[in-house]
């Protein structure tokens, strides 16, 4: 990083002296945040079209190694003219940060235009949604440029439990750009990478349990999974819709907030709404952080690794910057919440996901595909189409066949419920805490995304460091639902404390 980025400038400083502008420009757009893009809009350094060119060079380049993008829009140069137009005349709904910005969404998030929806999976390919998902109509008011739809882990990996994160049907496996052989995490994998590797300005993602945070952190990016129902999930393909949270995938907290604002509705002319207000220096001081080692600090006894020096010095920074650590917390249901089939999680998804998959596929306009019975029978007649054969679709299989569904959905969710309210929401309360902090990458056994999961609750994720390979990490900060504003502030004062993130390096 430290030898590259000098190297950059002292190039783009040649250029500057000679007549290569063009290139001059493509630079500068590199990393470019929000912040940096607004700004050259007004000055004119930079138009929309030249930005959208931008991307859809970088993606015609790195995506056929990297596979995050799995279309692209044929109308964003029309959309940029357009956004490029608007500004011009000054109308006032130019003025908003996202206007002129292009942004990737995961393939389960529905746009009424020339893009697929399909999550991944030819089984929805050439079918027709009845509109905008409700994100997407936000987005679009806010004058952002839907550039394509991310790759993702197939069906948000809900297919089959042997299917390789980062893989769909229609894309094959998607790559870290960091390691390319590390794992993109899932299931918004394509958002990640795309976000990563520079080749959109930012993007949405999807989470149900850990599908933002963990592609964010393992891709070395900010992601926010809001509290369940700040974001509308109308024309999202589901999974739980009791889990299911629609979120920002950006390269900085700054840029997720701004997406976040965009995607929430909150308005450009009642600052009091926004959640941007939060993104302030001092945000840190006396706020209450708890962390739990067990099981997500159990690193900590190998001192010598390059994840504990990392997260020792970040702990140290946070207490620098005001932040009181209370340490050495302990969840009693620790064992009963993180595992996947003695909690109920499974159950629970298995009996959620039937009713909600053919609701989604009931109102698509048109579509060969309209219940998970159908799914099932397509994959299997056309498992030729489907590299994805191999791995089967026994988590489909096993939510078409469940018996007793309404029962076994009532037993789990009020299991769900009570040891969410016994353990993470228990311990936030008891101890006063703003957030719990915890570590957030390949090497751990458990992720915070479960304990934020089952009631709705928020996270984000920031670059906290990368390996001895070069594999990010991240640091997640999750708190109770509503608690997004605070979690702004911890994820806002620990990136600009730390400035971890760096651009990557396709490293084999
Ligand atoms: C959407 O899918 C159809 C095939 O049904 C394909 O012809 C079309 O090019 C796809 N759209 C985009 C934007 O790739
Ligand atoms: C809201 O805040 C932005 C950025 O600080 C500022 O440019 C804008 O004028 C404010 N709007 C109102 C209505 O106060
Ligand atoms: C998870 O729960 C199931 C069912 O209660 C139990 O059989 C299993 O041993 C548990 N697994 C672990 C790792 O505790």
């Amino acid at each position: 990083m430290s030898t590259n980025s000098p190297l950059l400038l002292v190039l783009s400083s040649i250029l500057l002296c000679g007549f290569l502008t063009k290139i001059t420009i493509a630079f500068l757009i590199q990393e470019a945040t929000i912040d940096d893009l607004q700004p050259a809009f007004k000055r004119k350094h930079l138009t929309s079209r030249q930005l959208v060119q931008f991307y859809l060079k970088e993606i015609r380049k790195l995506n056929p190694l990297l596979r995050g993008v799995i279309e692209v829009n044929p109308d964003s140069l029309y959309l940029a003219d357009k956004a490029d137009q608007k500004r011009k005349a000054k109308d006032p709904g130019s003025l908003h940060s996202l206007h002129g910005i292009p942004i990737l969404l995961k393939d389960n998030i529905a746009t009424k235009d020339k893009l697929n929806t399909t999550a991944g999976s030819f089984a929805l390919l050439g079918s027709v949604v009845p509109r905008d998902a409700g994100v997407v109509v936000r987005l679009r008011k806010a004058g952002a440029i839907i550039l394509g739809k991310a790759s993702m882990t197939e069906w948000a990996a809900f297919r089959s439990k042997f299917l390789p994160r980062g893989f769909c049907g229609r894309k094959g496996q998607g790559r870290n750009p960091y390691v390319l052989s590390a794992g993109t995490c899932g299931s918004s994998s394509g958002s990640g990478i795309s976000v990563a590797a520079n080749m959109v300005a930012v993007s949405l993602g999807t989470e149900t349990d850990g599908s933002i945070l963990c592609p964010s952190s393992v891709n070395s990016i900010v992601g926010i999974k809001p509290t369940v129902g700040l974001t509308s999930r109308a024309g999202v393909v589901p999974i739980s819709p009791r889990q299911d949270s629609v979120g920002p995938m950006c390269r900085t907290v700054r840029d997720a907030v701004y997406v976040l604002d965009a995607i929430v509705g909150f308005d450009y002319y009642d600052n009091a709404t926004r959640g941007a207000q939060f993104l302030k220096p001092d945000g840190l001081i006396g706020k209450r952080l708890g962390i739990v080692r067990n099981p997500f600090f159990k690193f900590y006894n190998d001192e010598g690794s390059v994840k504990t020096r990392a997260f020792k010095h970040h702990l140290d920074t946070l207490r620098e910057k005001g932040v009181i650590l209370v340490d050495h917390l302990e969840i009693s249901n620790i064992d009963t919440i993180i595992n996947f089939t003695g909690s109920g999680e499974y159950n629970a998804y298995l009996a959620e996901f039937k009713p909600a998959i053919n609701a989604y596929l009931k109102q698509l306009v048109k579509s060969t595909v309209r219940t998970l019975a159908d799914l099932i029978a397509f994959n299997k007649k056309f498992s030729n189409l489907e590299k994805t054969k191999e791995y089967g679709q026994d988590t489909f299989e096993a939510a078409e066949s469940m018996s007793g569904a309404d029962k076994l959905l009532m037993i789990a969710v009020a299991n769900l419920n009570r040891i969410s309210r016994n353990g993470f929401e228990e311990l936030v309360r008891k101890h006063k805490l703003d957030a719990l902090v915890t570590p957030y990458d390949f090497g751990m056994s458990s992720y915070a995304s479960t304990l934020l999961a089952f009631r709705g609750h928020p996270g984000i994720t920031v670059p906290a460091g990368y390996d001895t390979k070069g594999v990010p990490f991240g640091i997640c900060f999750g708190g109770l639902k509503g608690t997004e504003p605070k979690l702004i502030e911890f994820a806002y004062g620990f990136e600009q404390a730390t400035k971890i993130r760096k651009p990557p390096s396709f490293k084999p």
